[in-house]
């Protein structure tokens, strides 16, 4: 009976520590170490100047491929993202995205979870997709979408060219 009792305790733990509001708790790893060749790409290779100059690539999950795909450079009548929309960028050390370095990744959130990101958790993961940092991250993330990806250049704080 004792022995039960300390059981419960100790898988209350982690939650005591690790679910608060902000951050959601997420998986560890976020995303399987291999999602970027293995999730559906929406932008193919290429040179980011805004990404430290990394080779970068956009993949989605399949809630956020129809909205991604279809977004035009303005907002109206653009498919929202639903809740649970994952737009992840893996980071590469090279020109032709091969060697991987991490990921950049936006999840939507539940509508008010933070206006000024547009509803979006922003996360950073190493290169095997465990979480580095998450969360409301304003002068990591969200000041320079909200910069470079308003619109005609983005939707919903996406940016991504063709
Ligand atoms: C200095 C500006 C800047 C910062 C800081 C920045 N981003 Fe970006 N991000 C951009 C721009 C511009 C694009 C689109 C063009 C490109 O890929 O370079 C982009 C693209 C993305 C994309 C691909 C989806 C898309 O089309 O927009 C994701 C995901 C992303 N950023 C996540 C993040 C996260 C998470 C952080 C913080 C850890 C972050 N970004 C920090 C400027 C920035």
């Amino acid at each position: 009976m004792q022995l039960r009792r300390n059981c419960h305790i100790l898988l209350a733990l982690p939650c005591i520590y690790a679910c608060g509001t902000d951050p959601i708790a997420a998986p560890m790893p976020l995303i399987a170490a291999d999602a970027h060749l293995t999730w559906k790409q929406t932008r193919a290779c290429r040179i980011s100047h805004e990404h430290w100059l990394h080779g970068v690539r956009v993949v989605v999950n399949d809630a956020a491929w129809q909205p991604y795909v279809s977004w035009l450079p303005y907002e109206k009548g653009n498919q929202p993202f639903p809740v649970g929309a994952m737009v992840v960028k893996p980071e590469y050390n090279d020109d032709k995205c091969l060697e991987l370095i991490g990921y950049t990744v936006m999840r939507k959130e539940s509508a008010g979870y933070w206006p000024q990101g547009n509803d979006w958790q922003w996360f950073e993961l190493d290169p095997k997709g465990v979480v580095v940092k998450q969360g409301k991250l304003g002068k990591e993330c969200v000041t320079c979408h909200v910069q470079h990806c308003a619109p005609p250049n983005g939707f919903d704080l996406t940016c991504t060219p063709d």
